[in-house]
């Protein structure tokens, strides 16, 4: 049995459907079993009610899991709730979606915070396998409102390249661990789309597939993080957000590698096909 967490996330919600479809066991620990996917993906799917904010609905859905495939928001407490309710259960093979740059010294909290984590993990005996991904093309659905209104998105990211990736293509690196982690114990994966691409590659694309021309505005930081609190962003998320742009723009995510189609047997999907697959998202 397979266990995902953050199954209804954009990670998860697709490896769980990808594990699904090869016949894998496969349970879904959701917050709420009326977030599960409505259009039929997941018929058949085991879901499991647990909260990873409450760790003793944890060891329930643990129960008879061989492999866990560990996705959250990134939140030490809930990530290390998980990890010690899988070493009660006596789950097998842990596989964790992480951040590349994770250390313990890193400037932005949420390297830190996955840094904790993986130390954790690794303290905690289990096996694992460590899942790295740059930045996610999905992360441009939060622009979409913005998109529509303006006719163009504005960021503080510069003219920083970076190896971005489709998040379905972290989903089926992520089931292809966790379908078979032999041989994957205490591996780190880098998982990145084929290309490095800056914002201005992102307008372009768009441009193309709208057939209107879509701008990317250049913010300092500091005029992106007022603009994501004006959006409803809770002020030092706001503030984090900008930190990691800052750091983009400086070239930080301008690392590629041939991760995910070592694991998957094909080649990551590039910005083009992502835009054409989503165009309707930013009409
Ligand atoms: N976005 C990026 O560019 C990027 C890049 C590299 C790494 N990552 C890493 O990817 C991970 C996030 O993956 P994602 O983008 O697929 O996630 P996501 O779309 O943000 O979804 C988060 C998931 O966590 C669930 N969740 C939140 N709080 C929970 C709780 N208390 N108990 C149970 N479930 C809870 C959510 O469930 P609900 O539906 O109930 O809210 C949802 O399924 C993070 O570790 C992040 O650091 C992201």
């Amino acid at each position: 049995m397979i266990l995902v967490t953050g199954a209804t996330g954009k990670i998860g919600t697709e490896a769980v459907r990808l594990l699904a479809g090869q016949g894998l066991p496969v349970r879904a620990l959701v917050r709420d079993a009326a977030r599960a996917p409505q259009d039929g993906s997941w018929n058949g799917i085991e879901i499991a009610v647990g909260d990873l904010d409450q760790p003793d609905t944890l060891d329930a859905a643990m129960t008879g899991v061989d492999t866990l495939l560990l996705i959250s928001p990134s939140v030490p407490a809930q990530e290390i709730a998980a990890i010690d309710s899988a070493a009660r259960r006596a789950v097998k093979h842990v596989v964790k979606i992480t951040n590349h740059k994770a250390t313990a010294d890193s400037p932005v909290d949420r390297r830190r915070d996955h840094a904790r984590i993986e130390a954790h993990l690794k303290a905690s005996g289990l096996a694992y396998t460590l899942l790295a991904p740059n930045l996610l093309m999905q992360n441009l659905f939060l622009v979409t409102p913005m998109i529509r209104q303006t006719h163009g998105f504005a960021m503080s990211a510069g003219d920083g390249r970076f190896g971005m990736i489709d998040s379905r293509d972290v989903s089926a690196a992520a089931a292809a661990v966790a379908a078979d982690p032999t041989g994957h114990e205490g591996r780190t994966y880098l998982l990145t789309g084929p290309e490095l691409i800056t914002y201005a590659d992102v307008a372009a694309e768009l441009t193309r597939a709208l057939g209107q021309e879509i701008e990317y505005r250049r913010l300092t930081p500091d005029q992106h993080r007022e603009e994501m609190v004006r959006a409803g962003l809770p002020e030092p998320v706001a503030a984090s957000n900008a930190q990691v742009f800052g750091l983009i723009a400086e070239g930080d995510a301008a690392w590629l590698s041939d991760d995910v189609a070592t694991l998957t047997g094909h080649d990551p999907r590039g910005l083009r096909t992502f835009v054409t697959d989503h165009v309707t998202a930013f009409k």
